[in-house]
């Protein structure tokens, strides 16, 4: 509902699946974080939820790739996701998981809901089905070629090249990326929302922000860009989605339904209800309802994310909330596009990022300093770019020289001139005033910008145009460095000690303010700020609310006899060659990814996976070779005796082709001991050498170092 008193702020839940970046941050969680802490600083009942994604192909694809199992990696990545938000101060209220039991329970009662109310369509289809692994494949086990734009790599949901939105059998020449194997297609049923059927409402809902006639959010609030977005697919027309999968890592459909065996939830229909969840869980925790943040009117329901994430915020969850019954449908969805790096594309498996908790370490102490460049370039109404020399020139020129020098004049000279005492003043007097055409202007009127600048600071921010909300905020240090140099109070101070008392005060007034307005942008910076000012810290319960009606009544909202504590700087200037050794660490990283990658793709795959129990069976044992000779009548064989410490074998290998007999005495090598022992050419081989090979089909020895040939064990 529009104003309502409870905000239920949502930021997309990431993939635990690999690490997060500052795409991601400036995305979809430092807007929601700037905009929640505003909104409890107007004393606002928020909750503010997310957690790690934990479903879907995304994971079992890198477990694959990593050769662990799916819960390795998502404990792995949850953990990592943790520390980077905790580390940038992002305030949720939980941040929870979808492998909970609450979760998959909560995503199940849906699916029920929804079974029983008769919504689903169950439709057979044919889908790919790899013959070799003996499952149906998700989108993103099948790659091929391009049919938009011919690159050989494109998913079977989308062509990273091109950008297009594919559908598998869109894909030219498929190939399973687990075995290589070629999909075959293989019939299968699955629970289908027919979201054509939720079109008319979805569209005047969307267009008009109203449903049944009644209104329910203000359109014109909305991003041109997320709307745009939505108008194409109802113009396209909606289709039919499959809610469930083949796979064997997800929510169970549930048991008693029939048919349920071996089918999971669509990841895309249990992550949004994933929000739910993490609310049920914080109410818990907290002893509240969580109904008073879904199924109130007195609710609104905000949802952070990326443009990528667009339909299925917009279109697809609120059709499932809908088509359920009884929740509040989302009030806004500020969905901000991508952020590139150094002019290219954010790419993770170029290694072209800066991850996060990378950031956290090189940069330990400037958190405020990335929050504030990533706000200030935010993403909101197109694309933008991250560069290592605008993060400088943002923290030297606006962070120091603009916001901290200020803050640190008046506090430096409040304590010179008044021991630190906000003076007492005659309101009476006038002063320079950089703004008004006379160039002369009242402690009154110079007041009254400040307030100004608050509502239009919190217009933007209430918008979710945060890049503005943060230049309302830098004007008032800028108008009150000019306040300074106008008046000079260190010259000033000699001639006419009141008239300076009138600057000074009014100078404490603009900090006192900024540090309550930096705090949605700048917590830790925000914290110091309060220290320094002797004030209570901020608990975001209504405090800019409170200042905003002082201010309104004319009250000074530090007011004068108020003593201050020590300042110290707040931001300090970056130096070039941080900068410079930060681009260069970039490329060097993607050139060593390139390199890599394209030495992987002639690199053999990943054989399927083993348990520890089954490498321990094998017995590897350091050995010296001490003779080799051919074996008679063969190319390829060499008749090795190995000494292994406790005893000598003979093993026969076919590396006759890369090595001479006579260069061998005296290797280092690794041998499998307990290998069944076998004839070759009448010759009975004890074991195995290991060797590797490269792509070219040249074979090393694999060698212990010096000392260590002795029969010790390899493990
Ligand atoms: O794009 C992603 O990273 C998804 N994991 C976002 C999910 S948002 C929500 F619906 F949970
Ligand atoms: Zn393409």
């Amino acid at each position: 509902m529009y104003n309502a008193q409870r905000i239920l702020v949502t930021s997309a839940l990431p993939y635990a699946n690999g690490p997060l970046h500052i795409g991601h941050l400036t995305g979809a969680y430092l807007p929601a974080d700037i905009y929640v802490r505003f909104q409890r600083l107007m004393g606002k009942d928020v909750v503010y939820v997310c957690g790690s994604d934990e479903h879907g192909a995304a994971i079992t694809i890198r477990a694959r790739q990593e050769g662990v199992s799916p819960q390795e990696i998502i404990d792995k990545y949850h953990v990592l996701f943790e520390e980077a938000f905790r580390g940038m101060n992002i305030s949720f209220d939980i941040y929870h998981r979808t492998s909970a039991k609450i979760h998959h329970e909560t995503s199940q009662e849906f699916f029920r809901h929804l079974e029983a109310q008769g919504e689903f369509e169950k439709q057979t289809s044919e889908q790919y089905y790899d013959p070799e692994a003996e499952q149906f494949l998700a989108d993103r086990y099948i790659t091929g070629t391009c049919p938009k734009c011919s690159y050989d790599k494109a998913y079977g949901d989308q062509c990273e090249n091109c950008g297009s939105s594919l559908s598998p059998n869109e894909l030219i020449d498929p190939k399973s990326t687990i075995t290589d194997a070629k999909p075959i297609l293989k019939e299968t049923f699955h629970w289908y929302l027919p979201l054509q059927k939720y079109e008319a409402w979805l569209r005047e809902w969307i267009e008009q922000g109203k449903l049944d006639g009644k209104e329910l959010h203000d359109a014109s609030l909305w991003k041109n860009h997320v709307l745009g977005q939505c108008k194409s697919w109802l113009d396209n027309g909606l289709l039919p989605r499959a809610m469930t999968r083949d796979l064997d890592w997800g929510v169970d459909v549930p048991q008693e339904i029939e048919g349920s065996d071996g089918k999971k939830l669509y990841v895309w229909m249990d992550a949004p209800i994933g929000y739910i969840s993490a609310t049920k869980e914080w109410a818990k925790q907290n002893d509240k309802d969580w109904k008073d943040y879904w199924q109130s009117e007195d609710s609104s329901l905000i949802h952070f994310i990326g443009k990528d994430n667009i339909v299925f915020h917009c279109l697809i969850f609120p059709a499932i909330l809908k088509a359920h019954g009884g929740y509040v449908l989302p009030q806004n969805v500020p969905a901000n596009q991508f952020l590139n790096l150094e002019g290219e594309k954010l790419s993770t498996s170029r290694n072209w990022a800066i991850w996060v908790n990378d950031y956290l370490k090189e940069w330990e102490g400037k958190e405020d300093e990335l929050r504030f460049y990533l706000a200030k370039n935010m993403p909101e109404q197109k694309d933008s770019d991250f560069s290592w020399k605008g993060f400088q020139e943002a923290n030297n020129n606006e962070l120091v020289n603009n916001l901290a020098n200020f803050i640190n004049r008046v506090l430096v000279l409040t304590h010179k001139y008044y021991d630190g005492v906000v003076p007492e003043i005659d309101e009476d007097l006038d002063i320079a005033g950089p703004r008004s055409e006379d160039e002369f202007a009242f402690h009154d009127s110079e007041y009254l910008f400040l307030f100004d600048q608050l509502h239009d600071y919190s217009q933007k921010i209430r918008r979710f145009q945060f890049r503005d909300g943060l230049k309302s905020l830098l004007e008032i240090s800028s108008y009150g460095n000019q306040l300074l140099q106008f008046n000079a109070p260190w010259k000033l101070v000699k001639e006419d000690p009141e008239r300076t008392k009138v600057v000074m005060h009014l100078a404490i007034q603009y900090v006192t303010l900024l540090s309550v307005l930096m705090e949605p942008y700048l917590p830790q910076a925000s914290a110091r700020l309060r220290s320094m000012l002797a004030l209570e810290p901020l608990k975001g319960q209504g405090e800019l609310l409170e200042i905003g009606n002082q201010m309104a009544e004319g009250e000074h909202i530090l007011p004068s006899g108020h003593q201050i504590s020590a300042s110290e700087h707040l931001f300090s200037r970056i130096d070039d060659k941080l900068i410079e050794a930060e681009v260069e660490e970039l490329k060097a990283k993607a050139n060593m990814q390139e390199a890599s990658s394209q030495v992987d793709s002639s690199l053999p795959p990943i054989k399927s996976e083993i348990v520890f129990d089954d490498f321990s069976k094998i017995d590897l044992r350091t050995a010296t070779i001490l003779e080799a000779e051919k074996v008679p009548k063969t190319d390829k064989l060499l008749k090795l005796s190995v000494d292994m410490g406790s005893e000598q074998r003979t093993i026969v290998s076919g590396i006759a082709e890369h090595f001479d007999p006579a260069d061998l005495p005296g290797q280092a090598v690794v041998v499998v001991a307990n290998l069944a022992p076998r004839k070759m050419r009448g010759v009975e081989s004890q074991g195995m050498i290991l060797m590797a090979e490269n792509e070219a089909g040249k074979l090393a020895f694999v060698s212990p170092s010096e000392g260590f040939a002795k029969g010790f064990v390899v493990r």
